[in-house]
Formats: structure tokens, sequence, C-alpha cells
């Protein structure tokens, strides 16, 4: 039996936990301090940490440790002993401090998906390195102006990023709207996909499901499987949902009952737009409003086909698939009862999404995304190679040179038979076209999902922050197989 150190005992204690380290060498807690219940039971929330006085300062511990997940006993990854880990909510000129521990076997680090922040130094810097054992000290300082909406947390240390967050680690962030809207709830859903082997392990898995990015068959909700949620007739809640899922499409949809969506990402509508549905590809965020009828309803996921590569069948859908609704998974039952309460009140008016489109452009550029098994493909592994205009991703090159303060005009190409969903850091992106076809209105994410065989042009304006950061598929497997590129802007 190992002996708890010192300093175990202390880390132990500073996050309240339940169990201590005695006995399970090499992890980080043993019980959560936060239960993950089984299957049906009532939704709970992470530990939310919230600014005040303009600054959130915080510890994350990135560890491995026992806790529940869908009713079983699993040794999986998470923050602070929790899966997701804390939901940070802050307020646009927020400062934010993430003292970030590594108490994992291999290197991490931490990357602030979404948020519109400097990727310099100890900001938003995805080169930054952190070794089993270390400690770094992250700042982000969010601008005056920086767009209210749902954000996350994950790591992204090149080579690691989809184990680590298929093991557990991520969390949400939320920079609150400067006018409320008026909801009888806000909820932050995160959900995140898994798998576990017979001992309760995080799953290894085999290079052909890295290739096809990897879909685990437990599918969580705020680290629960299938919780359920109650609400009166007549309210409105507000849901916000992020896809933390390595590489699983989140077609999702509510049956009976009105959804709005205020947004995407970090985009925001003028007006809610009522949705019967609404695909998050990995890494988007949805921002919904809900206004609850009368009955039962199950959020779920729909079959979504996000293509296969050549040669390769696409597997049966893996999750808790209802036998009469093939391809779907059902993520959480919502069930409203009671007696009705007053209607929600009017919703504040929200200021127009800003528009690059009647803007001069400083440069157009393309990318190409490919998949493939060729000769050069993955340097003779039978791993296929995931290039962006061609090359696979070296951390010691960049790629792509921008001046800073300029609008560019991105056209994003995929040359290969599966979507592939293109994020790009720091600067958000305005949808231009998606196979031609124009948005009505503003769209503005920073996750724009390529279809199979298809293109995307976006606007971006390089405004506010210089330095290197990245652009890289969101199907995390296909992202650590290469399909990522430097950018300095400067
Ligand atoms: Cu959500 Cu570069 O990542
Ligand atoms: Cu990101
Ligand atoms: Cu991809």
């Amino acid at each position: 039996m190992q002996p708890v150190s010192r300093r175990e005992a202390l880390l132990v204690g500073a996050l309240g936990l339940a169990g201590t380290a005695a006995g399970a060498a090499g992890l980080a807690w043993t019980l959560t301090s936060r239960g993950a219940p089984a299957t049906g039971a009532a939704l709970t929330h992470p530990v939310e940490l919230r600014s005040a006085g303009g600054r959130l300062a915080l510890e994350l511990q990135a560890g491995r440790g026992l806790l529940e997940l869908a009713g079983r006993q699993a040794t999986a990854l998470g923050y602070n002993g929790a899966i997701p880990g804390p939901t940070l909510r802050l307020r646009a000129g927020d400062e934010l401090s993430i003292r970030l521990t590594n108490r994992l076997a291999g290197p991490t680090n931490l990357h602030v998906h979404g948020l519109h922040v400097s990727p310099q130094g100890n900001g938003d810097n995805v080169f930054v390195r952190v070794d089993s054992g270390e400690t770094f000290d992250y700042e982000y300082r969010l601008p005056a102006d920086h767009p209210p909406g749902v954000y996350w947390y994950h790591p992204h240390h090149h080579g690691m990023v989809a184990d680590q967050i298929f093991g557990g680690l991520f969390g949400a962030i939320v920079v609150e709207d400067t006018i409320p809207i008026p909801a009888a709830m806000d909820r932050v859903l995160v959900v995140s996909d898994t798998d576990l082997d017979a001992a309760g392990n995080v799953r290894k898995v085999a290079p052909t499901e890295r290739m096809a990015g990897r879909e685990g068959a437990i599918v969580l909700v705020n680290g629960q499987s299938n919780p359920r949620l109650s609400a009166y007739p007549g309210q409105r809640e507000r849901w916000r949902l992020v896809n933390a899922c390595v590489a699983r499409y989140l077609r999702l949809q509510l049956d009976g009952q009105g959804m709005q969506l205020l947004g995407m990402d970090s985009g925001h509508f003028q007006a809610p737009a009522p949705v019967d549905e609404v695909l998050l590809a990995p890494g988007n965020r949805a921002d919904l409003l809900i206004t609850m009828a009368a009955g039962e309803s199950v959020l779920r996921a729909a079959y979504y086909d996000r293509g296969s590569m050549p040669g390769m069948m696409r597997r049966a859908p893996a999750g808790r698939v209802p036998a009469d609704r093939p391809g779907e998974v059902s993520l959480a039952t919502l069930q409203v009862a009671g007696q009705p309460g007053a209607g929600p009140a009017g919703l504040p008016p929200r200021p127009a999404p800003a528009d690059l489109r009647r803007i001069p452009v400083a440069a157009h550029r393309q990318f190409l995304l490919a998949a493939g098994m060729g000769s050069m493909g993955g340097g003779g592994t039978g791993m296929a190679a995931f290039t962006i205009n061609g090359r696979s991703f070296n951390p010691d090159r960049t790629d792509t040179t921008v001046a800073a303060g300029s609008v560019e005009e991105w056209t994003v190409v995929n040359t290969s038979s599966m979507d592939h969903p293109f994020h790009l850091h720091v600067w958000p992106m305005q949808i231009i076209a998606v196979n031609g076809v124009a948005p009505v209105s503003p769209l503005w994410q920073d996750v724009v999902n390529v279809p199979a065989n298809g293109q995307v042009s976006v606007r971006v304006a390089f405004k506010d922050f210089t330095g290197r950061s990245a652009y890289h598929c969101h199907i995390l497997d296909h992202e650590d197989l290469g399909m990522m590129g430097a950018i300095e802007v400067h």
C-alpha cells in the first residue's frame, strides 16, 4: 500500500474529497465531492465559481481517480475530482487566474475554448506544456466588450487532447449578459461521451476509431447518464449546452417543447430563433430558451450522418439507443407538471451582431482539409494522414501569418468523405457561405462544420490581440493526428 504523503493529504483536504488516496497508487482522489448518480436520477450541476469585483481566481487539479459514471465505479480523469470540472461564471472585463496543477501521469495544459483573450505568454497559449507534477499559472483578461455566452475549458497538449477529454477533463465557462434574460432557471448542460472497460477504466481506443473519431457508448449530461429534469408548465428556462464529446455530433431535439435559439458559440442573434433541432458539432455550444409545455419530453441526439473514411463501414451508433428510433441517443428526460406559473417576462432588446460582409478583405486564404491513406499516410503506421494544406501539425512551424487588425476571408475545403468541424482559437469566425449558400443574418461561431466534400467560407477580424495560436479540426482525434495549423498574428 502506498502511504499518503502529507502533500497528497493536504490536497485531498483542500479539495474537500471524501476519501483518501490510500491503496490507489497514482490516483488523485477516491471519491468525488459531488455524487454522479446512476441513470434516471435528478440532474445535478457542477460547482459554480463566480467572479467578484472583476476577478476570479481558482485552482484546477487535473488528476485521475475513482468516481461513479453511469452507475458504475470508474477510474477516470477530472478537474478537482469531478466530471465536469467547476463552471466558471465571468463578466466582460474580468480577470481570470487559473492555477493548473498536473496530477496526471503525462503532460497536459489548458485552453479556454472560444474566449476572446490573448494567446501569448501565460494567456490562452496552447504551446505551453505542463508536465506531470508541475503547476502553471494562467492569467486571462476578458476585454470590456467580450461577447456574453457559453464557453468551455479543456486540455490542449497536442497528441493527448482526445484521450484527456474522453477521460473527463472539461468544464464550462459562462460570460454573463450585460442585460439579464429573465428565466426561471439558467442551466449549463455539458454533454460528453466516454467508454469504460470491464475493470471500469476509460477504454483505450483502436487506431481505426481514432481515424473515424471515437464515439463513446456512455453519453453523459453534467457527468450523469440520462438525468431527469423537472419544471412547471409555462416556465421559461435557459439551457446552455456544450458539446464536449471528442467526435460525436449532437443533433439535439426536444419534442413537444418550444425551443428558441439565442445563439451559438459567442454569436448571438438579435431575435431568438424558434427551432425544432440544433446541430452541435464537437466543440459547439447552443444558448437555448425552453418554454415548458406540460408532459414528458426526451432531450435526444438524433442520428446524424457525418460520413466515414473511404473503405470503412460506419459503425452502428453507440449509446442508449431506443429500439424504435435507430441511431438516437437519449440525453435527459424532462418532466413538466404542476400548476402553471405566470408566463415568462418579455425579452430585453438585444444588440445587432457585427457584420463583416461589407468590410474590405485584406487577404483570401484557402485551407484544404484532407484525410487519406496515401502511401505517405501516417509514416507507414497504417494510420491515415490528417492534414491541412497537405501538412501535419508541427508546433515549431507557423503555417499562417496574418497582419494584426486585418479582416480576412478563409475558404475551408473538405476533400474527404467525412465532416470536419473547423475551429479557430481567439478570433471568432463569421460564416459567409456553406457550400455556396449564404446565411440570411450574420452567424458567428468558433467551430464551423465543413461538410464531407464541401466547403465553408468565413471572415475573421484579427483585432485586439497578437500572438501565436492554432486552428484545427475539433474531432479531437483528427487534431491529435495532425489536422491542425499554427497561426501568428502580428
Ligand atoms: Cu476546443 Cu483548440 O479547442
Ligand atoms: Cu479552442
Ligand atoms: Cu476532422
